[in-house]
């Protein structure tokens, strides 16, 4: 999870201390070159737990007022431009009170390389690495990394199968492969999500994976230009899938026999009831679907784990709010709002897209979930509010899949003309 919040406008550096953050602390850090670009960032964390800021950073007295406004605690440290990556890393782990045996350390990597990490589940998409990749065993100084994949052949995958089996969940590359990694892993998924001549089950195994990527690199605020050429390709990609393919209700079968996250099966089916609904009520698809693609790519950010992303309502919210923290309380009840700031840094993502998501649980402020209220919110965001709620009823067992007694509980639930009517077309599309 991120806890380091760095300003410094040297990218050679900035790169430097990532890096060492990640390798040395498994922690992840979100830079950025000024203090009026990381104020928004800021807000999107309220658990955060050190800023580090470099002594050239500028408006100093804006980055105090920001911090003395904060209700956590967040301490700050201040660093000489001259001063080594290492010595920062040294500061960083005695503030976090991480412990941190750097000599150790050292003495192992002069012996052998570092690795980068690389989520399992992006490489089960690939068919070639050209660096080899590892698994680790046992733990800090005492790791070692074994060799599970050679470089420039084909992945096997039933190798990969096996290890998700053995709930590995990262696979390592070597820390100066990794790059040439990336960018075979981004190519990989661009070329997959771009072929025209392929069977569906495979086409949305593709889209499956440039979901997942592009969620983890939201997730850490990290964008580049390998990044934006995912986004727009699995968009474009989507949107094309669901206007060329089968009836409605084959294409629901397939996404519930398929192994995906739950995050892409709601992604994908709630994409899929928008398209049809925007076909029914006669509003334009050219200028919106991809609109309400991107809203669903992000509007659950940090919702993966079931019990979270598929909480539709506040009764259901108070019945499971005793089991919960109160960080993932207040996630539930502010992800909306909150997800929508975080739409808004990412690049050439449009302003209607974040109001969307603000409003995707039917609140105008992006606060709680609500009933009714719909003339306040966006004409789209009743589209997708109705699509959106169908299908976490629809994924949660607790409606064993019964869409005659969803869309009863809908009606009751949405008894506003308009979400009525949205609902009577969706109810003449699905049966
Ligand atoms: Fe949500």
């Amino acid at each position: 999870m991120i806890k380091v919040f760095a300003i410094d406008s040297r990218d050679k550096y900035i790169a430097e201390l990532k890096r060492a953050l990640f390798y040395y602390l498994g922690l992840h850090c979100v830079t950025r070159s000024t203090v009026k670009e990381m104020a928004p960032i800021l807000e999107l964390f309220p658990y955060a737990e050190l800023i580090v800021v470099a002594d050239h950073y500028d408006h100093p007295n804006d980055l105090r007022k920001i911090i003395a406004t904060r209700n956590n605690y967040l301490p700050m440290i201040s660093y000489e431009t001259t001063e080594d990556v290492v010595v920062l890393i040294k500061k960083i782990a005695l503030e976090l009170e991480k412990s941190l045996d750097l000599e150790a350390l050292k003495h192992k990597l002069h012996l052998s390389q570092p690795y980068l990490p690389i989520s399992l589940s992006l490489v089960s998409g690939m068919t070639m690495t050209p660096s080899d990749l590892f698994i680790k065993i046992g733990k800090g100084v005492q790791a070692n990394y074994v060799k599970r994949v050679q470089k420039l052949d084909e992945i096997d995958p039933t190798v990969l199968t096996k290890l998700e089996q053995g709930s590995v969940e990262y696979l390592y590359v070597p820390d100066n492969e990794f790059d040439l990694f990336s960018t075979a892993l981004t190519n990989q998924i661009i070329d997959g999500m771009s072929q025209r001549q392929i069977e569906t089950s495979h086409k949305i195994g593709k889209q499956a994976q440039g979901f997942t990527y592009i969620r983890k690199v939201t997730e850490v605020l990290d964008f580049d230009e390998q990044f934006i050429e995912v986004l727009n390709q699995s968009i474009d990609s989507v949107n094309e899938s669901l206007r060329n393919d089968r009836p409605l209700s084959h294409l629901i079968k397939e996404l519930m026999n398929r192994k995906d996250s739950l995050s892409f099966q709601c992604y994908y089916l709630t994409n899929l009831i928008c398209f049809h609904l925007l076909q029914k009520l006669k509003l334009d698809i050219n200028n919106n679907l991809k609109t309400l693609i991107s809203a669903s790519l992000f509007c659950d950010l940090g919702q993966d784990q079931s019990e979270l992303l598929l909480v539709n309502s506040m009764e259901e919210f108070h019945q499971m709010n005793s089991k919960l923290t109160k960080e993932k309380q207040e996630h539930i009840l502010n992800h909306a709002r909150m997800n929508s700031s975080w739409a808004s840094q990412i690049p050439n993502i449009q302003p209607i897209v974040s109001t969307i998501i603000k409003e995707h649980h039917g609140s105008p402020n992006g606060i709680g979930f609500e009933d009714t209220m719909a003339k306040q919110i966006n004409n789209l965001s009743q589209v997708f509010v109705i699509a959106n709620s169908f299908i976490k009823y629809f994924l949660n067992p607790k409606y064993q899949f019964n869409k005659k007694k969803i869309i009863e509980i809908m009606q009751n639930r949405y008894t506003d003309a308009q979400y009525q009517k949205i609902i009577t077309e969706l109810t003449s599309k699905i049966e």
